[in-house]
């Protein structure tokens, strides 16, 4: 038997009012990412062959999200049917599986996608497979309705639901897999008679049951099928997908000390032997070698981390910061597109941008590199085995020679050569005894007044 082709269809066309936001509902970030990019990715492991997003007109935006996969658009939001058929085109002739999805709900796994399509390749050949679930509060979504045999007979939204079938906990997730080869003549005949005047998808079960086709359920998850309709349900999310990251770097050979301190972007790549100190945050493009360790409080994005290095406690790497082999980088230390070669030190209180610090050379306390002008960046060259005194201020672009030596408090603003010593401090002046002079008239200015 060849194997049936898959098609996915993910309804994004929702305006997702409750977000109260100018940003497309799925394209909330979830751990750094759009909520339909996690689907969007796990649908491609999963194998699907092809997946069409469902989105209204004028989302342009969630269409470049989700590209190269088509977008098709529903002009009018009249309900989850009328939504599938927005697909049509994709899948007139098609009689293949089609697994429907939300956009909205982005937490589904390739295991439970699997489970799914097993279960409509089932014996019975079942013409629908819903995937349901049991959350804590069954509130609005649409009950599963076995017979007496445990088989799918039907879905009954919760606005037409008696009181008895509101008792369900068994609820419709919205996920479902159907047969291609009859699902555009069951969709054709959904109506929208019912309490919201919506084309209802859920109808197509009983469709299906009354054609004498069989129906099924497969039960997943709620951590996969909390669906985003809230800010409070965004973090919710967050919280799953964090949870998921942290179990997978830690499956991978890294240390969290406080795991659920620890926030990942969904594209972190961590090495092994990795140890990450409290209140850790990695934002998008952060990639860690073996062996290194990032201290508590630390803010990372855009940056590499070498084998061997160690940064923060309270270290900032902003985009383009690469922090090589065993180096160091401190203490409220901030580092944007720079390079902080092998064995150098930026221990304290620094700003290091448009940079590059030379092998083992060490950067003292308070040294800024002065990048912008108001107008224009420019760049900062510190040579190998360098020692910028603290408190040095480097006006680029302006480059310090390979082994040179800046005496603290200086302000360099012109090159300085190989093994040189630079410093711009002004004369130290000192007057022998005369603070004791200024006391004693001071006090004696008091007294009289
Ligand atoms: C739907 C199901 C319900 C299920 C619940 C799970 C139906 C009739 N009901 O209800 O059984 O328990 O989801 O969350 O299917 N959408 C469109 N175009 C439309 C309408 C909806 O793209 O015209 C999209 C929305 O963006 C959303 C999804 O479909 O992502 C579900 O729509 P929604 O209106 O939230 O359905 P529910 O009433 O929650
Ligand atoms: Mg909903």
């Amino acid at each position: 038997m060849t194997k049936k082709k898959t098609t996915a269809i993910v309804l994004a066309a929702g305006l997702g009012t409750r977000m109260k936001s100018a940003l497309p509902k799925v394209l909330h970030p979830l751990a750094g990412r759009p909520m339909i990019g996690h689907l969007m990715e796990t649908l491609e492991i999963a194998g699907f062959d092809k997946t069409v997003v469902v989105t209204a007109s004028g989302m342009d935006d969630v269409a470049a999200a989700v590209g190269p996969h088509p977008c098709v658009i529903q002009q009018e939001q009249l309900g989850t049917a009328h939504a599938v058929l927005a697909a049509r085109d994709h899948l007139d002739g098609f009689d293949g599986e089609v697994v429907v999805l939300y956009g909205d709900t982005p937490l589904i796994t390739v295991e439970t996608l699997h489970a799914l399509l097993a279960a409509r390749r089932g014996p019975d050949n079942p013409a629908v497979v819903v995937l349901g679930f049991r959350p804590d509060d069954a509130g609005a979504y649409g009950r599963l309705i076995l017979d007496q045999g445990g088989h799918l007979n039907a879905i009954v939204e919760a606005r037409e639901a008696t009181d008895g079938q509101l008792k369900i906990d068994l609820c419709n997730s919205g996920v479902m897999a159907l047969d291609g080869a009859v699902l555009l003549g069951i969709l054709n005949r959904i109506g929208n008679d019912n309490a919201k005047g919506e084309y209802y998808l859920t109808d197509a079960v009983a469709l299906a049951r009354e054609d004498g086709r069989t129906c099924a359920y497969v039960e997943g998850d709620v951590s996969e099928l909390t669906g985003v309709n809230s800010r409070a349900e965004l973090a919710v999310a967050e919280e799953i997908v964090q949870e998921r990251l942290r179990a997978s770097a830690m499956a991978n050979g890294a240390t969290l000390l406080d795991p659920k301190t620890v926030w990942f972007s969904f594209d972190t790549r961590l090495g092994r032997d990795v140890t990450i100190g409290p209140n850790v945050f990695f934002g998008p493009g952060v990639v860690v070698a073996d062996n290194v360790e990032v201290r508590a409080f630390s803010h990372l994005e855009g940056a590499t981390l070498e084998e061997g290095a160690v940064v923060g406690p309270f270290a900032r790497l902003r985009p383009g910061a690469r922090v090589g082999k065993d180096a160091r980088v401190g203490n409220f230390v901030e580092v944007k597109n720079a390079t902080i070669e092998t064995g150098a030190k930026v221990n304290h209180l620094s700003y290091v941008g448009d940079a590059r610090v030379g092998a083992k050379a060490n950067i003292g306390a308070g040294t800024i590199t002065c990048n912008y002008d108001g107008f224009s960046k420019s760049h900062t060259d510190i040579g190998a085995g360098a020692f910028i005194g603290s408190n040095t201020a480097l006006v680029a672009p302006v480059s310090v020679g390979d082994g040179a030596i800046i005496g603290a408090g200086s302000v360099i603003a012109e090159d300085v050569g190989v093994d040189s010593v630079a410093l711009t401090r002004a004369t130290h002046k000192e007057v022998k005894g005369g603070a004791k002079r200024i006391r004693n008239r001071k006090t004696r200015e008091k007294g009289k007044s």
